[in-house]
């Protein structure tokens, strides 16, 4: 199949949720329709638990599973489709924002009962704020939940949507009847009897057939006829380039635990969701269909052996094909490098490809020349931007606790960091250094793995700080800048990439700092 080809029929995307929407439960039926697995339950058993533990055992599950679903891949309708794990837990947060850089469009999954939940908040924010595609996917609809109408006005309330319902429930929990295929003008009828069983859908152009009364009674039947009417007088016509552009976002109701609802999604999916798509570097927009290979890693994960300090860097391949053995440039260190056994991912399955397309991950093995963000070309000179450092929300400093293995230390400190695992941050007053995260799970992992693989001990010391913000002066040599340095030195620091950040104890002061300094910004990201 020709390059151009190849890129066209591929379809990346992320599956993103609050925890226990079932996130987890729709990637596999996915992945059943796209006959990559063969059994329900196949990805569920390898589930991430989502209970913070502080069992190291758990840990390491986590880190082992998370390699084996970090990209799911599979052929639907003549298209390969690449799902990115996006991690439900909270304090792996990070990784989630990062995979979204590497996608292409998102599915939303929001329970019916619970609506939208906080991590849904956080996670659209950052998908609308890149315009990135998204289609909502309202799953247990066998379950007792909200009004239809009221979760749609949630999702425009609280998530900034404009959303297009494109199915319609016939009822809900244990009056659910089935859904109304708005998209294909069909009915789906559910059966409580055969859960698993996905009817073909009965086509109905028109709604106001006595034959639709017949089906599902002349009340669900009156009431679907009314609420249809009103869909198409609230919401507007769907139009796939407004989709696109990330202005509109269709919705579709079911239950991925019933296997119900998702085949419609993902019909729809297929056909409407972007290729792959342009990507800024620093110096240009770069087209997926162009021959040179480009790409950039979005995230690094150790293997499961500490004994092999060897790692996996996903590569998102921008443009090109990435060959097997050929010459690659790594931007930051500007040296070639070869790999020869880049690993892609199919169903659960790792194997060595000779050729991936834009759109595809590969994993490159890695013995610490990756870093998060890096780029490789085939020789031009360009670095892909926009993974960003959110601000962690928490700190500690962090201390060696084994004055023999300092170097140990530093460098796994070093080599952690590059994962994306944490943030560390230099104080400028003392040198000391302070450990950012998005969640308290990850010292302890930090602290296992300093252990395990780098044979170095840490302790950690509290550090009451509420937020890091990157320092953007107007002008470096202005007064206010040199004043703002002056008043807050025992509060700057340098973060890896030796920028400035400025570590605030509490909301209050970032708002006196802001009025005070108002030529010196302040942001709660930094992009590397
Ligand atoms: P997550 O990845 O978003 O965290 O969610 P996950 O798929 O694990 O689903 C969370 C729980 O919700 C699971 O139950 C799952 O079976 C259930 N679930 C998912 N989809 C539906 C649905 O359409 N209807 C209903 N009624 N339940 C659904 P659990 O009890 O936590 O796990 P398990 O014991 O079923 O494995």
């Amino acid at each position: 199949m020709a390059l151009i080809e190849e890129i066209k029929r591929r379809r990346t995307f992320g599956i993103i949720s609050h925890p226990d929407a079932g996130k987890t439960t729709l990637t596999e039926k996915l992945l059943l329709f796209g006959g990559a697995i063969q059994e329900a339950g196949a990805v569920k058993n390898n589930k991430i638990k989502k209970s913070a533990t502080s069992d190291f055992m758990e840990i390491e599950r986590q880190r082992g599973i998370s390699v084996a679903t970090s990209v799911l891949a599979f052929n639907y309708q003549g298209k390969k489709i690449n799902i990115l794990d996006t991690p439900g837990h909270k304090d792996f947060a990070e990784d989630t924002f990062r995979t979204l850089t590497a996608v292409d469009s998102v599915i939303v999954v929001i329970d019916v009962a619970k609506g939208v939940e906080e991590m849904t908040q956080k996670l659209v924010e950052v998908c609308r704020m890149r315009n990135i595609p998204m289609i909502v996917f309202i799953n247990k609809m066998d379950r007792e939940g909200k009004d239809a109408f009221d979760l749609l006005d949630e999702c425009e309330q609280k998530l900034g949507l404009k959303t297009i319902p494109l199915s319609f429930p016939v009822g809900m929990g244990y009056d659910f009847k089935g859904i109304y295929n708005i998209w294909e003008k069909k009915i789906n009828l559910f059966s409580a009897d055969n859960k698993q069983k996905v009817s073909e859908g009965i086509e109905f152009t028109a709604i106001d057939t006595p034959e639709l009364d017949e089906l599902i009674g002349n009340k669900a039947a009156d009431t679907l006829r009314e609420e249809l009417e009103l869909v198409s007088e609230i919401y507007p016509k769907f139009d796939v380039d407004s989709y696109l552009k990330g202005e509109l976002q269709p919705v579709f109701f079911g239950s991925a635990l019933n296997n119900f609802g998702v085949k419609e999604l993902l019909d729809c999916f297929v056909e409407i969701a972007p290729q792959p798509q342009p990507k800024q570097a620093d110096i240009r927009l770069v087209d997926s269909k162009e021959e040179k290979m480009t790409g950039f890693v979005f995230k690094i994960h150790a293997n499961m052996d500490p004994k092999h300090r060897d790692r996996l860097a996903f590569l998102k391949i921008v443009s090109g094909t990435f060959k097997r053995n050929a010459n690659y440039m790594h931007m930051r260190l500007g040296k070639k490098m070869k790999f020869s056994s880049p690993n892609t991912f199919f169903a659960e399955k790792k194997e060595i490809v000779e050729e991936s397309f834009a759109g595809d991950i590969v994993g490159l093995h890695d013995t610490g020349n990756f870093k998060i963000g890096d780029t490789l070309t085939e020789g031009e000179l360009l670095n892909f931007k926009g993974i960003p450092s959110f601000s962690p929300e928490h700190f500690r400093y962090v201390n060696n606790a084994d004055p023999m293995k300092s170097k140990q230390l530093a460098k796994g400190l070093d080599q952690l960091m590059d994962e994306g695992v944490a943030q560390l941050f230099t104080l400028s007053l003392n040198g000391r250094k302070v450990i950012g995260t998005v969640g308290a799970l990850q010292y302890e992992v930090i602290q296992h793995r300093l252990e395990h693989e780098y044979g170095a001990k840490c302790s950690y010391e509290p550090l009451n700080m509420h937020k890091a913000c990157w320092v953007k002066p107007d002008d470096e040599k202005n007064e206010e800048f040199k004043e703002f340095k002056r008043v807050k030195q025992r509060y700057l620091a340098h973060d890896k990439h030796g920028q400035l950040v400025f570590l605030a104890d509490s909301a209050f002061t970032i708002q006196m700092t802001q009025s005070k300094f108002p030529s010196v910004k302040l942001y709660f990201t930094s992009e590397v």
